[in-house]
């Protein structure tokens, strides 16, 4: 089974990522990691940590020779800001005087809820773990996912679809996204300029005031063949998989696959896709069986049915602001201001990234339930069969 976890905190000394499950065999590129951490790092809006950070992924056991060979994955991902904190959060006792701590929770933050539970008398513990920083190790292990699944012809991309009130407001082709991913400079992941810019003027607005501003991503997965997931479990249901994957991700509130948003507002007619056949199709599709549009996502009854898959996340406004909203002391119980932290303001993009590398873990997870293999050999020559099978259907 395909695993992974991450461990670090945000101002600790590094990141760890550990993958196992992948099979042997699978080329590691590790171009490509650090362009995907790169990636992470990038979006107008960002605040002064990501000026701070260079992340690059040190691999400690399970690549030999630019190849998996079957065991765990341990990835390290250094902090920088790490040599500013030193003093702060040492891993022995340290000196008190030093502790920054955080003693007026922010509204939004796992801060309250988390001091009360763990029993700490301030944030500083919960906030360390909570942020989104943790999310460049689950980009170091989506990387890895995504290196299967492109050895099998499925890519994993995103894009912004809108910042507060700017909306992308027209049908795009995947090869802009991949155009799109291909950019050595990020502004919004918007793949229509216009849109773009509308994106950027509501950051510069929240700029000016002082705010926050969400907004949505879509993540795609594309050529990935009819059957992933199945009706029969509940709990192997591809959709339910990227749906927990997404909403696992900090500052997301809402997951849609497809439509499933506007479709709840339509009639059936108006949102199921018709199918039809194609006697004559290219080799490259998977089966004859074809749809004119996709508000299902890619996905019926849990199961990919060969379109691509599409899956929105929601993010909320970032919750550290600038103007702090009201909270209260934990050392005098006093009405407060919530404390500030150096934060972004705006993450769409980022989250983007984050979230098509959860979406490359829980697809590649049900890849590897399919088809099995210890190698890539094994699993490509399972996948190849299966191919061939639902071709001639
Ligand atoms: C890529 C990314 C970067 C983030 N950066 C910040 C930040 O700089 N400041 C902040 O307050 N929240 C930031 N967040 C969101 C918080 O981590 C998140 O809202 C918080 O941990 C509470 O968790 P919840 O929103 O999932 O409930 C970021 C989220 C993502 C995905």
């Amino acid at each position: 089974m395909l695993r992974f976890s991450t461990a670090g905190e945000s101002h600790g000394e590094a990141l760890i990522a550990l993958v196992s499950g992948l099979p042997a065999g699978v080329p590691v590129d590790l171009e490509f990691l650090s362009r995907e951490l790169w990636r992470r790092q990038q979006g107008y809006g960002r605040g002064g940590r990501m000026r701070i950070e260079r992340d690059a992924a040190h691999i400690l056991s399970g690549v030999r020779h630019g190849k998996t060979i079957g065991s765990p994955i341990a990835m390290q991902i250094a902090n920088r800001d790490w040599k500013n904190w030193e003093e702060i959060l040492p891993v022995e006792t340290g000196d008190p005087e030093k502790h920054k701590a955080v003693t007026s929770p922010r509204p939004g933050h796992a801060d309250l809820a988390g001091a009360l539970k763990y029993d700490f008398p301030d944030a500083r513990y919960i906030l360390e773990r909570a942020s989104a920083r943790e999310s460049t190790a689950r980009v170091a292990a989506g990387s890895l996912a995504k290196m299967l699944l492109r050895a099998l012809g499925v890519e994993v991309l995103s894009h912004v679809v809108r910042v507060g009130q700017a909306e992308l407001q027209r049908p795009y082709q995947w090869d802009e996204l991949v155009a799109l991913a291909a950019k050595d400079t990020v502004l919004l992941n918007c793949i229509d300029e216009e849109a773009e810019q509308r994106m950027k003027g509501e950051v510069d607005k929240i700029l000016r005031t002082g705010d926050t501003v969400g907004g949505v991503f879509e993540v795609v997965v594309h050529g990935l063949p009819p059957g992933i997931g199945t009706h029969a479990n509940w709990d192997e249901r591809l959709d339910g998989l990227l749906a927990q994957a997404v909403m696992s991700l900090q500052a997301v509130k809402g997951v849609e696959i497809g439509r499933g948003v506007t479709a709840a507002k339509s009639v059936g007619s108006e949102v199921h896709d018709a199918i039809t056949y194609a006697a004559e199709q290219e080799e490259t599709k998977f089966t004859r069986f074809e749809r004119e549009r996709n508000n299902a996502g890619g996905i019926e009854g849990g199961i990919s049915n060969g379109e691509d898959v599409t899956v929105r996340g929601y993010l909320k406004p970032i919750s550290t602001l600038r103007r702090p909203l009201a909270s209260v002391s934990f050392a005098t119980r006093e009405e407060t201001k919530a404390s500030y932290e150096r934060s972004d303001v705006c993450v769409v993009p980022a989250a983007g990234v984050a979230a098509e590398a959860m979406v490359a873990l829980a697809v590649a997870r049900l890849v590897l339930e399919k088809f099995g293999g210890d190698s890539l050999r094994e699993l490509k020559r399972n996948f190849d069969g299966y191919r061939e099978q639902i071709r001639k259907f």
